[in-house]
């Protein structure tokens, strides 16, 4: 895994992941993210998924110049891959819904938008504050790993041994549910992706602010009628259009037990506190 070394950000950070192809979010977020520099807008990455505009998404970052690394969906893309590399079972539901999206930005995106893709770093490292960050889209031993709220320390432990340089903040994305932990070490963040709600009902999705204060997550409030119309439109009615309306993911397929609704035997209490709607 390739990092870049920023060197020192200083002030304020505007973190964000999974634009999803979902201009409408995309255009909110860019709408606060005109109160930061530039490089001090953090994206984790998978700015191509689910729904209408990944061409416009990819057009858009560019213009501005924000820092990002590229999530599966930008490794996959680049290289005209069959599909988005998450790495869902065959015939799952998650794999189902994920072929005709993937089919869809595939054919949309073009040579220049790949061979930008190619040039975006796997992580990125930078201080700010006195602490050194490092910026992942899953994890370090593998770009598209899933790390959960609850996953082992076991698991967080391997991610920031691979980091291969000490670190005090990793912040991560490709999940798609944001969450704050001590583990490993380190403060590890995620806040969330922007693209798709948090499957907790709401329509609102996520992002994140590193300030003097510390870490907070943001609800981002925008045009979820106008993207989901934009995927009716596009023929993008896999289920994912749904979900911007409902605020429920179409499969919990990806979920651990303990995150999932439907998930039977668990307590609410041993549920892992993530950050949802209040
Ligand atoms: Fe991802």
């Amino acid at each position: 895994m390739k990092f870049r070394d920023l060197g020192r950000l200083e002030g304020d950070l505007l973190i964000f992941g999974g634009p999803y192809s979902n201009l409408h979010a995309l255009q909110a977020l860019d709408q606060i993210a005109a109160e930061y520099p530039a490089k001090n807008v953090i994206c984790t990455g998978d700015i191509v998924a689910y729904c209408a505009d990944p061409a416009a998404c990819v057009a858009l970052i560019r213009t501005r110049g924000w820092t990002v690394v590229a999530g599966n969906c930008e490794r996959q893309l680049q290289v005209g891959a069959d599909d988005c590399g998450c790495g869902f079972e065959d015939g799952s539901v998650c794999d189902l819904v994920s072929r005709d999206w993937y089919a869809f930005a595939k054919a949309r995106i073009n040579s220049s938008d790949r061979a930008w893709m190619a040039a975006l770093p796997d992580g990125i490292i930078f201080e700010n504050r006195g602490q050194q960050h490092a910026v992942l889209h899953g994890g370090a031993t593998d770009l598209a790993a899933f790390i959960w709220p609850t996953s082992p320390a076991e698991v967080f432990e391997a991610e920031v041994a691979a980091i291969g340089t000490p670190v005090d903040v990793v912040i991560g994305g490709h999940c798609g549910i944001a969450f704050e932990k001590q583990v490993a070490g380190v403060t590890w963040l995620n806040a969330g992706v922007i693209g798709m709600p948090p499957h907790d009902g709401h329509q609102q999705t996520r992002y994140g602010r590193l300030s003097e204060s510390g870490f907070s997550v943001e609800i981002l409030d925008y045009d979820y009628q106008g993207a989901a119309a934009a995927m009716g439109n596009a023929g993008l009615t896999g289920g994912y259009d749904g979900a911007l309306v409902s605020g429920n993911w179409p499969s919990e397929q990806i979920l651990p037990l303990e995150l999932r609704k439907q998930s039977v035997g668990i307590e609410p209490h041993r549920r892992h506190k993530i950050c949802r709607l209040k």
